[in-house]
């Protein structure tokens, strides 16, 4: 062994006594076991990772130069409007920080709802697993207040009027519902207070939360193993060591792999900064590039793309029902749309947890699922017509059926019976 080798050894020996360092390594990266047969859907954990970071260090670069500020200038434009401006013209590479994390912001919504789906499809939540599911869940929650707190900082039109209609929202709840809408605003319509509170929210206390789950989702997803495609628990059948017999250290054989992943990405992620940052308006609205005008309401608010499907079932509740108003109600199965998956794990009864081994009844329901909400995403960009307003009810009874019949056809479904080891070549590792 060289003398630098012994040296970096001595080094490490002197930080391992004093902090679990090798230890921790071996307990996460290099003797994680994790099951061999991963596939194309288990590259979205890593890709939601690299995705909060990019945000974290974009939003750093952003905050140095943003001011949240919704008095009017010399030229008569909002401050925190104009210092996006003065972003994307004037800050050297500032253009490059801003697309990157208004696609980013899309990109870890893509990034999510497909890593949520590899859950839907393999059974993740089920048991062991309940616990990773509801931080996952919470993660979720967290994401949508952040980008709806962040919407709001460029002071566009969409961000005015978009904050304006959530916010108002509010106000349907009986009692206490007006002043609770008053009470996040901090002012009688969005303003300044608003805009402050909102940079407050979105630069510290949500990414705070969001960083202490993500961190508490994957402790929990250490403690009990990962899942994999076929949905067997590969801790069942050890070899005389202890290691699961369908296991591969995570590193180098997962490292490897993700990085791949990240390569695709970050190749597809570019494409979209470098060349269609707006992505038709899907990205950025086209109506956000005017400054805030209290005075003008646009003649057409509709939120972000990865709102819409959430948003829809808000509008396609029309009936008041127990003497409060259609709007209330919209509010419920809106707030109830987003947060139902958390009950996934004790609303499904089937015996096999992934989709391979599942019978026909689940396969259709999720089909219908998964058409439904691009059904509903689609309907929430556009403005509503009695014929829209029809089909985005259709699609929100399908979408809860989805998860309110479950207990019922995912116990009475016909699977097929669930392999004893993993079904794969597992990465050329022979065992
Ligand atoms: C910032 C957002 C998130 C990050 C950084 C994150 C990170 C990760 C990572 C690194 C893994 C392990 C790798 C993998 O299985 O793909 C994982 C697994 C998992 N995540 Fe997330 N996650 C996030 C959001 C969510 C959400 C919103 C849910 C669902 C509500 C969720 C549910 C799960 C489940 C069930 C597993 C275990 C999957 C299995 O073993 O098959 N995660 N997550």
């Amino acid at each position: 062994m060289s003398a630098v080798n012994t040296k970096l050894k001595d080094l490490l020996g002197w930080v391992d006594e004093r902090f679990p360092l090798t230890s921790n390594w071996k307990a996460h990266l290099s003797e994680y076991y994790a099951p061999k047969n991963f596939n194309f859907w288990y590259f979205f954990g890593s890709l939601a990772l690299l995705v909060l970071v990019i945000q974290i260090v974009t939003g750093i670069f952003l905050v140095m130069h943003f001011k949240p500020d919704a008095s009017l200038n010399a030229a008569g434009v909002p401050v925190a409007f104009a210092s996006v401006e003065y972003i994307m013209r004037d800050v050297p590479w500032g253009w490059l920080i801003r697309y990157m994390h208004s696609t980013g912001a899309s990109a870890f919504f893509i990034v999510v709802y497909m890593h949520m789906f590899r859950g839907m499809l393999y059974g993740s939540y089920r048991k062991p697993r309940e616990l990773i599911w509801i931080f996952g869940m919470l993660i979720f929650l967290c994401l949508m207040a952040e980008a709806f707190f962040g919407y709001l900082l460029p002071w566009g039109q969409m961000s005015y009027w978009g904050a304006q209609v959530i916010v108002n929202l509010f106000s349907a709840i009986p009692f206490v519902g007006p002043d609770l809408s008053l009470w996040i605003r901090g002012d009688y319509v969005v303003g300044d207070a608003t805009l402050n509170r909102f940079f407050a929210f979105h630069v510290i206390a949500v990414p705070l939360v969001l960083v202490g789950l993500v961190v508490a989702h994957i402790l929990a997803l250490h403690e009990v193993g990962s899942n994999n495609p076929d949905g067997i628990e590969i801790k069942k059948k050890k070899d005389a060591k202890g290691i699961p017999l369908d296991g591969i250290p995570f590193h180098p054989y997962y490292t490897v792999k993700d990085i791949m992943g990240v390569v695709v990405f970050l190749m597809v992620f570019s494409l979209i900064v470098f060349f269609a940052p707006e992505v038709g308006g899907y990205f950025l609205e086209y109506n956000n590039f005017f400054p805030a005008n209290p005075m003008q309401t646009p003649p057409h608010i509709a939120p972000v793309w990865y709102f819409t499907p959430f948003y829809s079932i808000l509008r396609a509740v029309t009936y008041p029902l127990f003497g409060i108003d259609a709007k209330f109600w919209g509010v419920v199965a809106m707030g109830a749309s987003a947060m139902i998956f958390v009950l996934l794990p004790w609303l499904d009864r089937s015996p096999a947890k992934s989709i391979r081994y599942r019978g026909p009844i689940y396969k259709t329901f999720l089909a219908a699922f998964v058409i439904s909400f691009f059904v509903l995403g689609y309907l929430g960009v556009l403005p509503p017509t009695p014929v829209r307003t029809l089909v985005s009810q259709i699609c929100s009874v399908i979408y809860f059926a989805f998860f309110l019949l479950m207990p019922i056809y995912s116990s009475i479904d016909k699977c097929k019976p669930e392999p004893d080891r993993v079904t794969s070549s597992g990465h050329g590792v022979k065992k």
